[in-house]
């Protein structure tokens, strides 16, 4: 009886967590879709045999549901900036209909369409050059990453407020029903999206800003220019198979993902909370509430769930490949930094500016962040993200190896470049 009791309050536990999470109604309601998910598991977990490891299976069932609303619809308050600061809500709400927005990587999240959206777009009577039907896109919750306050005013849906989310940069869609439209793939880098291009939209910028801005170019951000003015942006990498990984960002600055995802939620999305980074003079507080704090654990272990994405059948040459990972192992001498099953020594070095490839960089990207150096990249599912290293430099697998070849002196020939190239577009 007495362990009885016990699993029951283990179980009471998962729905619980979801009570301190504070948010808006339409994220409240989005939680408890997601905390209904975990409760069903918990009511199956629960009813059979359960140990406490069942319940803290469920327990954390709970906090990666909770995660992932907020990984993709919470915008941490940031209204402030990209509504009262910049004024974003009146250019996409007059200006930017849905052709522009796919044209700037944006995404649509086709699973959030109702059946007569999806007909409508099909036989060409909602209109994709029409701002309204941006409108539309975002009172549906179905622009990946842009969570819009859409109010009915003398009868016509005008966007009042807009913020942006983690999935904005970190989430793609697979494109199955149209290009840019289709189901979310939560972590994967949008290679597509022009991050300054939009921002340079903002009516409040100058001539001068918007063109820093739109000299970002597709699928780069830099995280760092608001902090020290220099407009030198980076990839934007995965937020998935960072799992058993204890070193975070191109650099390593922190030990553990809620120490980045607390600096991009307060420091570049504008998030309401508050950060402070003693090695780069950083402390920078938004708003008056702290809105960042408590979603840190729910977000982070979301993230940790997401596993790297096999390589596609067919997409690489399985001989040669199985060539290649002894070069990887031996001659190639990738293996002394790319270790073990992470294929990264993150854990336990960090490396001089030198020891990459896209260095020497003027100013160096390792110079402009808090460790200085730069930690061995992970490479699972690297065949995903082209192009590589932390400025893009590398525009295909070949291109790395090929770099390494020529900078290491490794003397491969070009049959071993390529069955290298194999290995790594199979990892
Ligand atoms: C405007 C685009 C943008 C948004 C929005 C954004 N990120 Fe990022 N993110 C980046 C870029 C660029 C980097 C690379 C910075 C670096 O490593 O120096 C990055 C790095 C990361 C990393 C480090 C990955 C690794 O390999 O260590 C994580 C984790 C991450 N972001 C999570 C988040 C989370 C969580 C949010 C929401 C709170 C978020 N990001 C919002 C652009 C973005
Ligand atoms: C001395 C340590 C070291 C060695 C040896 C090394 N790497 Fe790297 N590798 C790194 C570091 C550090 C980075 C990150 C560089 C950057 O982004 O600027 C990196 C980045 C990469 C990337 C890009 C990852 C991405 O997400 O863009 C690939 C691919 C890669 N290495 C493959 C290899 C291969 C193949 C070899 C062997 C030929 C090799 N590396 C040897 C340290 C090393």
């Amino acid at each position: 009886m007495q362990e009885d009791t016990t699993e029951a309050q283990d179980c009471d536990a998962a729905v619980r967590l979801e009570k301190p999470y504070r948010s808006s109604t339409r994220t409240r309601i989005a939680l408890i879709v997601g905390a209904m998910a975990a409760s069903a598991a918990a009511l199956v977990a629960c009813g059979g045999d359960s140990s406490s490891n069942d319940s803290d299976a469920i327990d954390q069932a709970a906090l990666v549901a909770q995660g992932k609303q907020i990984f993709r619809f919470d915008t941490f308050g940031d209204e402030i900036f990209w509504t009262d600061k910049l004024m974003m809500n009146e250019v996409i709400g007059t200006a930017v209909d849905p052709v522009t927005a796919l044209s700037v990587g944006l995404k649509v999240d086709a699973e959030a369409l109702p059946a007569a959206v999806v007909q409508g777009i099909q036989s060409g009577s909602i209109s994709l050059t029409s701002p309204a039907t941006t409108v539309a896109l975002l009172k549906l919750d179905a622009v990946v990453g842009v969570k819009g306050t859409v109010e009915t005013v003398n009868g016509q849906d005008v966007l009042k407020r807009v913020g942006i989310t983690c999935a904005l940069c970190h989430s793609t869609v697979d494109n199955s029903f149209a290009p840019g439209i289709g189901k979310r793939l939560d972590g994967w880098p949008n290679r597509d999206l022009n991050s300054g291009a939009i921002i340079a939209l903002s009516p409040t910028l100058d001539a001068a800003t918007k063109a820093v801005f739109n000299s970002w170019g597709k699928g780069k951000f830099d995280p760092r220019h608001n902090v020290d003015g220099i407009s030198k942006p980076v990839v934007i990498p995965p937020a998935f198979g960072l799992e058993g990984i204890h070193s975070v960002t191109f650099t390593g600055d922190g030990k553990e993902l809620s120490y980045w995802n607390r600096y991009v939620a307060v420091a570049e999305m504008g998030g309401q909370g508050s950060v402070s980074e003693p090695r780069l003079n950083l402390s920078i507080t938004n708003g008056t509430q702290d809105l960042v704090s408590d979603k840190l654990p729910a977000l982070q272990a979301y993230q940790l769930s997401l596993k790297a994405p096999t390589a596609p059948t067919g997409s690489f040459d399985a001989t040669a490949a199985v060539r290649g990972q002894l070069l990887f192992e031996g001659a190639g001498k990738c293996a002394s930094c790319h270790t073990g099953a992470l294929f990264t020594d993150a854990n336990s070095t960090l490396h001089p500016a030198s020891d990459s490839m896209a260095e020497p960089e003027s100013p160096s990207y390792a110079s402009r962040s808090a460790s200085k150096q730069y930690r061995t990249s992970p490479l699972k599912g690297i065949w995903q993200h082209a192009p590589y290293f932390h400025d893009g430099s590398a525009a295909t697998l070949t291109d790395v190896v090929r770099t390494y070849n020529g900078r290491l002196a490794l003397g491969l020939s070009s049959q071993q470049i390529a069955d290298l190239a194999e290995y790594l577009k199979s990892l």
